[in-house]
């Protein structure tokens, strides 16, 4: 619900509330973010010696002291800045002042980007602002999502200047918290080795992380969280903050000189400028926050119910399917007869798909060729496309297929035709990665010619799903087709022109399945969540590391987008024991495999058959149920959590013990548990009250490494 009284704006969700005013009939003034306060919240100034004032207001009133809505540069705020926009006077001083608003249900829709879908309780504050001097002007936008505890930031900056401007800087979401005893939370990582949960106190500065890869990247995940020094898992406050894109970000939170915060998420200003010309408007990306009373936990939960809610495309099939991925069983060793091999045997053991990835088109049978060529290697599938695929699909089951539609080998006819659709910098080298180079997106022709290509290539195939990938990062990023003036647009152009892909493969292929994928988990993020219904985790399948990766990406995402893979060392697939522990970790998200099946013993495929049988008794748990973790294990050393229904009839608990002790104990609650209930848990024969599952269950540490137990209770 969005409230104005007295020139005051009142933003509240079910359990959360954001004020701010406007001071002197100009300055937007934050107040409060938090927990519901009752409305008590005051301005007061908070002036210091050297902070710049009005004559008018004299020191009742900085720039530099004040909490802030939203920021201009070069006016007497020091901190960081939401704008910087070049003038065309040539300085870049920008200071906005409350000219309207408007509330309305709903939301507006951004051009060209992903964004969270309103439902009927959606509603949105838009408030104007002016800068008198230059004419421009900014719209914020504040869309608030109440039964999920999350509130959307974004802006539309204005050149009404009369002349050229250029956006410099840009962020979506700034928020002033009064203090600064907090804790910082993001996610870091490689290839192979993607979000790794970190934890800091808070210093005075400035401190970022952010991308500047042309992806959001395994480098840094653009979520990050701030919580109070104590919070734990289960108590607390915490804010949490994500962005709603897939390309170069900033994440930056500086501590000043009053100890207050100041957070902003948006496009930064590496890697990205914009001419903005007279008349002409300019969106930038929306960024989310929420705020927990109640621990990381509950941030967690709002932000998978929002991403749920709002962000995921609707699930294609009735039930998600339980997929058989080729790549770490054949990597580019696949023909028609192989694949035939893989279908029967998917078949055989309940896996309802098999995902061919890599290696079906142009000459591709390493990663040294044929990218940009996407059509059917006819020595591999000498009948064509459509004919194998029917074929497959005759055995019953489902086909996924392995795109990666932004990329380019030099040896490839694409790149032979038009070197000139590639990023590039004139008289640079463009380096390889992967043996690769990035196709221009932001170029039309190139979209152009992925859609006609994958048009052609796939007309008459019955695809169920779509493997899209992306491996590599983007440098010398330069555009062929945009004047010098322009060249600052190149990354962000070239994210839009793979958003307009994506909306075009939707609504080509409607019945289709997107998972996302960048060697691995290197978008995963909120913009990508928009088209895909999962993401690949990351190529790290060892399950010890996956332990992590996986408690990580749960802290800003749902389980239903993570998508994992029970995968076997060497394919080899002989160990029932070994695809245990594999699977419980697996089954902490949507279960997948990555074995050589066909080949499989007997032994493995019974396995793997009552494994999914298994996993489809609690799926809706894992896939749409709460997330309630319990033992970090970046602190400890075991990962425990338990998936729920909403009144907790329904309970699967795990605990995944990745170092080899024995004797450490660890007292397991569910709080949520029914007091009165009695529950029992067929997989170790147990009856429990839920008085007991509240107080907890012991778990207690194993020498052997690694190894994991589950529960699952139902209420009797
Ligand atoms: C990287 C992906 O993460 C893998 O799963 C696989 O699809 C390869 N690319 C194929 O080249």
């Amino acid at each position: 619900m969005i409230q104005v009284k007295d020139q005051r704006f009142t933003l509240q969700t079910k359990n959360t509330e954001y004020i701010f005013e406007i001071l002197y009939d100009k300055y937007l003034v934050h107040l409060y973010y938090g927990g519901k306060t009752a409305g008590e919240t005051v301005y007061s100034s908070r002036y210091k010696a050297f902070s710049p004032f009005t004559a008018e207001h004299g020191t009742t009133y900085s720039p530099d002291t004040c909490m802030a809505e939203f920021s201009g540069f070069g006016n007497g705020d020091f901190r960081a800045t939401s704008l910087k926009l070049k003038n065309k006077n040539g300085d870049s001083v920008c200071s906005f002042e409350y000219r309207s608003h408007r509330i309305f249900a709903g939301r507006i829709e951004l051009p060209g980007l992903p964004y969270a879908d309103a439902n009927a309780d959606t509603e949105t504050l838009e408030v104007s602002l002016l800068d008198p001097v230059t004419g421009c002007g900014v719209q914020l936008y504040y869309t608030v999502f109440p039964k999920e505890d999350v509130i959307s930031r974004y802006a539309v900056i204005e050149n009404r200047s009369g002349g050229d401007a250029v956006i410099e800087k840009s962020m979506s979401l700034l928020l002033d918290l009064p203090g600064c005893e907090y804790d910082m939370i993001s996610l870091y990582g490689g290839h192979n080795n993607e979000r790794h949960y970190q934890r800091r106190p808070l210093f005075h500065g400035n401190q970022s992380i952010g991308s500047r890869r042309g992806a959001s990247s395994h480098q840094f995940n653009p979520f990050i969280a701030l919580c109070d020094h104590h919070a734990t898992e289960t108590a607390g406050e915490v804010y949490g903050f994500n962005f709603v894109y897939s390309g170069n970000f900033l994440d930056e939170v500086e501590v000043d000189q009053l100890c207050g915060t100041r957070v902003q998420l948006g496009l930064g200003s590496e890697n990205f400028s914009w001419l903005l010309k007279d008349g002409e408007r300019f969106t930038t990306p929306e960024a989310v926050m929420t705020f927990s009373a109640a621990g990381i936990g509950q941030m967690s939960r709002n932000f998978h119910a929002f991403t749920r809610n709002h962000i995921l495309p609707p699930e294609p099939f009735e039930q998600r399917p339980v997929v058989l991925n080729t790549w770490e069983a054949c990597y580019f060793n696949i023909d028609e007869a192989e694949m035939l091999r893989f279908a029967e045997a998917a078949a055989e053991c309940g896996t309802d798909m098999v995902v061919m990835d890599d290696g079906w088109f142009g000459a591709r049978n390493n990663d040294k060729a044929g990218l940009g060529d996407w059509f059917e290697n006819k020595e591999k599938f000498k009948d064509g496309l459509a004919a194998f695929v029917d074929r497959m699909k005759a055995k019953g089951i489902k086909f996924g297929i392995w795109i990666e539609p932004e990329m380019v080998n030099p040896d490839s006819e694409l790149y032979r035709a038009h070197p000139e659709w590639c990023l590039q910098v004139k008289g640079r080298e463009s380096l390889l990665s992967r043996h690769q180079l990035v196709l221009d997106m932001g170029n039309p022709a190139v979209i152009d010619y992925l859609k006609e290509s994958f048009s052609k290539t796939f007309e008459g195939v019955a695809l169920d799903y779509f493997k899209w990938d992306m491996n590599r990062h983007l440098s010398e990023v330069g555009s062929t087709v945009l004047p010098p003036e322009r060249q600052g647009e190149a990354a962000y152009r070239h994210m839009l022109g793979v958003y307009e892909l994506f909306r075009w493969f939707k609504e080509k292929y409607p019945h289709a399945m997107i998972e996302n994928c960048s060697g691995g988990g290197g978008r995963y993020d909120l913009g990508m969540m928009k088209f895909s219904t999962m993401i690949w985790t990351s190529d790290n399948t060892h399950p010890k590391p996956r332990i992590k990766i996986q408690y990580s990406s749960l802290l800003a995402y749902p389980a239903a987008t993570m998508s994992c893979h029970v995968s076997n060392p060497k394919n080899v697939c002989a160990d029932p024991d070994v695809l245990k522990f594999r699977w419980q970790v697996a089954v902490g998200g949507a279960l997948g495999y990555e074995l050589h099946l066909p080949d499989a013993l007997q032994e493995i495929k019974d396995t793997v058959k009552k494994q999914i049988a298994d996993y489809r008794v609690y799926e809706d748990l894992i896939l749409r149920g709460d997330y309630y973790p319990l033992c970090n294990p970046y602190e400890t050393e075991i990962s425990a959590f338990y998936y729920a229904n909403g009144d907790h009839s329904r309970i699967l608990l795990s605990a995944l013990q990745n170092s080899s002790f024995s004797g450490h104990f660890y007292t397991l609650s569910v709080p949520g548990a029914q007091p009165d209930a009695v529950y029992y848990d067929a997989i170790n024969d147990l009856t429990l009250t839920g008085r007991q599952l509240i107080v907890g269950i012991r778990y207690s540490t194993v020498d052997k490494d690694p190894t994991g137990k589950m529960w699952y209770f139902v209420k009797q």
